[in-house]
């Protein structure tokens, strides 16, 4: 009988890029979602917060200095807060040449424009709610921009998941719409392990906090939906710490180079 031919996946090891391919665009840009896609990798990882005028976007420092010409451009306004911004004002920042010029004026993009692209290359997003304390209200607008976009249709739900490190965070997307996949972002005890899959389906340590003892304590406690806790670790930019982490158990690598990981998975 006739063998089954072509490419054979060893793993089930989720890759997922992180701040988009980061390593290889401005991290939370649009070319950062597409340099994922290019490389053909589905899951994406971005951090959200808020404009002084209530906007969602998407950018990891809470303040504009290290990815955009901020300081150039608004020279009066130290310390350069996002929430003393507002959207039009951003609009008008280069996100992209600090990175390299082959991405000068690249723009901060708003939630709903980065969702847009995700979904355009038919992609999944593993969203964090980035500094929440400073945004109060943030879940709700969140999940209501989520909403409104389609991406908490029954049929797409399954492309989300939204992760925080704030607790208090993921308690209230949880509470607010019991639907939605969630993750926690930290390495909690393993006796503390059960409050957390009150409201999280997955434990999302940094790779220098776990070891094989710990991934396995974590998957043996069921999650917020009835399922073991999943683990997503990050963030891990080499093959061999990629397998490694995936020796112990963990169900995705979040990195900067996601196709440097899904070689050295497909390799292993
Ligand atoms: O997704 C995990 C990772 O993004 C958490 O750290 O600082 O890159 O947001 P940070
Ligand atoms: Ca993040």
């Amino acid at each position: 009988t006739a063998q089954a031919t072509g490419p054979t996946t060893h793993h089930h090891t989720v890759t997922v890029a992180h701040r988009g391919a980061s390593a290889y665009a401005p991290e939370n840009t649009l070319a950062a979602v597409d340099a994922a896609d290019d490389l053909g990798i589905d899951w994406v990882e971005n951090d959200v917060q808020r404009t002084r005028d209530g906007e969602l976007i998407v950018m990891h420092d809470t303040t504009l200095s290290r990815t955009t010409d901020v300081e150039q451009v608004f020279p009066d306004r130290a310390p350069w807060k996002i929430s003393d911004f507002t959207l039009d004002e951003i609009e008008k920042l280069d996100a992209g040449s600090w990175f390299g010029p082959d991405f000068q004026g690249e723009a901060v993009p708003t939630l709903e424009e980065y969702m847009d692209r995700v979904s355009d290359n038919h992609q999944k997003l593993l969203l964090e709610l980035k500094a929440p304390e400073l945004y109060p209200g943030i879940e709700r607008q969140t999940l209501r921009e989520l909403r409104r976009e389609g991406w908490l249709d029954h049929r797409h739900k399954r492309r989300l998941i939204v992760q925080s490190f704030s607790a208090d965070s993921v308690r209230t997307v949880h509470r607010l719409r019991p639907d939605v996949k969630t993750g926690f972002l930290g390495t909690p005890a393993v006796a503390d392990l059960p409050e957390y899959a009150e409201f999280s389906d997955q434990i999302n340590p940094s790779y220098t906090t776990i070891d094989a003892g710990y991934v396995s304590a974590v998957r043996s406690v069921d999650g917020a939906h009835g399922k073991p806790l999943e683990v997503y670790t990050w963030t891990v930019n080499d093959g061999p710490t990629a397998v490694s982490v995936a020796g112990m158990g963990v169900n995705g690598i979040i990195t900067n180079k996601p196709d440097v990981i899904r070689d050295a998975l497909d390799d292993a």
